[in-house]
């Protein structure tokens, strides 16, 4: 058994979570739930960032107290992943006193350690993206990322000696070829650093709604630097065994916020004396049309809703087959719809109801045992490894495939040996024996995604749901299905929405 330490973002409470944030969760939910499945000891992390002039201005703008406004908020986002089916281990709110604890407790070693000085900040920050940014960055004078106006600013501030790491961080970047994934996402990272690194300000005298400085509490922590520290804090970094799940972090991230994880998270490891998380994962963005969803943008998608429509699979399952880990993809209705009716509804769903309603229909509901007579469980087995090594490569539209492909085998198979024409029990026998195997290792397959579904795909064929709470490695063997339990016709799992355009 390994330790694996998944985190999310933590998100910002200054609106309500739409898809795009969704998307973070789920991918990480699945890696979760694919890594408690093989037995490993799994922290999954996630939480909210409270601090920040962002928060305090919706908070204000709304005429509340900001601690009532987190609160409020906080409680939306972990509304919507209850709904989504995330099942988390813990949940941070950055407003907590653990967080405090741990955050004062970085900064003191940050500090002991000389990697922080107190100088003066003048330049451009951006409210939205809680960002300081560099002449070089800006364009037309407005923000990068939000093209909004600047804030200018004049600040004493203490300072990270960012600057220090640029040679550390290249070296760590060569010794661990895959410590940001995928590739390209790497070589960004990279290039941030290979491109000069200036000190960062890390403290701000102006707002009072943040972690105090421990030696000078005139100064309250950047939000982005209080953020970072979640991941520690979520693994309880006051104690020593936090080392534990730290020797095998994950970090899953969307591709705006790369610095922040690729260059400066680690360079705040490194200045603490930690070791760089083990991995960043970088995913891209869910667009709209082409442009990025995002509340601000007006396009937010809500899950909530979705999910009320669609049920929490199908919007799981459509955003992990649909868009592969690091590129961006774009949401749109009919592309969910139509995976819902080819891959779940024409496939796994159709391979369930055929086989259960012969099983019924011609051997009187008796199960027959997998054989391997019908289906070349040497290809079978190819593909249960491809989306097994697809799970445990953050790869999870390829895993998904593979199911697919496992699936499409059975039902051709089914659609030229037509056992509701044999008249031989034995061989009516064999055929479904195999394809009632296919149904067991797809259930495994897919339980990272089809959360509800997948226990039902088991005991429709006769073997307990509870079989995917407990680690299942060993079931992942092809040829295990022993039949011998008497099932019925299983009612739709995924009714079909509307006929699919050919
Ligand atoms: N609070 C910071 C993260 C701090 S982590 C120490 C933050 N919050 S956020 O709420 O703005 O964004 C959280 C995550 O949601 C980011 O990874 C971001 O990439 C992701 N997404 C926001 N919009 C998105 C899409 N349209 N598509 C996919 N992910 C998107 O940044």
């Amino acid at each position: 058994m390994t330790e694996f330490f998944i985190s999310t973002p933590i998100y910002y409470v200054n609106d309500v979570p739409h898809l795009g944030h969704a998307y973070s969760m789920i991918n990480a939910d699945a890696f979760a739930r694919w890594h408690r499945g093989i037995g490993d000891e799994v922290y999954f992390l996630t939480g909210t960032d409270e601090h920040g002039q962002k928060v305090a201005d919706s908070a204000t703008r709304a005429s509340m107290s900001v601690k009532d406004w987190t609160d409020l908020y906080a409680q939306r986002f972990k509304d919507a992943w209850v709904k989504l089916g995330i099942a988390y281990d813990d949940f941070i709110r950055t407003t907590e006193k653990r967080h405090e604890v741990a955050v004062q407790k970085f900064l003191q070693a940050l500090y002991d350690n000389g990697y922080i000085y107190l100088g003066t900040y003048t330049g451009s920050y951006c409210v939205s993206c809680e960002a300081y940014y560099s002449p070089g960055d800006i364009v037309d004078g407005l923000c990068p990322v939000h093209r909004i106006a600047l804030t200018q600013m004049e600040e004493e501030n203490y300072f990270f000696r960012l600057s220090a790491f640029r040679e550390r961080l290249i070296e760590w970047y060569n010794e661990d070829p895959e410590a940001v994934f995928p590739d390209f996402r790497r070589n960004e990272a990279l290039s941030f650093i290979t491109g000069g690194l200036d000190d960062i300000s890390i403290s701000r005298t102006s707002i009072s709604w943040g972690i105090p400085i421990p030696w000078d509490e005139r100064h309250v922590c950047y939000v982005w630097f209080d953020a970072l520290i979640n991941y520690l804090t979520g693994i309880g970094y006051d104690a020593p065994g936090y080392q534990r799940f730290w020797q095998h972090s994950h970090h899953l991230i969307g591709k705006d916020i790369i610095r922040f994880h690729c260059v400066w998270w680690p360079a705040m490891c490194m200045a603490a004396g930690l070791k760089p998380p083990t991995k960043v994962l970088v995913h891209g963005w869910l667009l709209v049309e082409g442009a990025k969803m995002a509340k601000s943008g007006g396009n937010g998608v809500d899950p909530i809703e979705l999910v009320g429509r669609y049920g929490s699979d199908t919007v799981r399952y459509y955003l992990l087959r649909e868009h592969a880990l690091g590129a961006d993809g774009d949401f749109s209705i009919e592309a969910l719809e139509n995976r819902y009716n080819v891959d779940l509804a024409n496939n796994i769903g159709n391979l369930l109801s055929r086989v259960t309603n012969i099983v019924e229909k011609s051997l009187q509901g008796q199960a027959p045992p997998a054989t391997g007579r019908v289906l070349d469980f040497a290809k079978v087995r190819e593909h249960v490894g491809r989306a097994s090594r697809a799970w445990g490569a953050f790869a999870s539209a390829q895993a998904l495939e593979e199911v697919q492909s496992l699936v499409r085998m059975t039902n051709s198979i089914l659609e030229e040996r037509a056992p509701w024409k044999v008249e031989d029990t034995r061989e009516i026998g064999e055929i479904l024996g195999d394809a009632l195997e296919i149904l067991r290792l797809v259930a495994f397959l897919v339980s990272p995604v089809l959360v509800d579904s997948a226990p039902r795909i088991l005991q429709a064929i006769g073997i307990d749901g509870a079989s995917l709470s407990i680690p299942y490695a060993d079931s992942l063997e092809v040829g295990l299905y022993g039949g011998g339990v008497s099932i019925s016709k299983a009612p739709p799992l995924f009714p079909r929405l509307r006929p699919i355009n050919a």
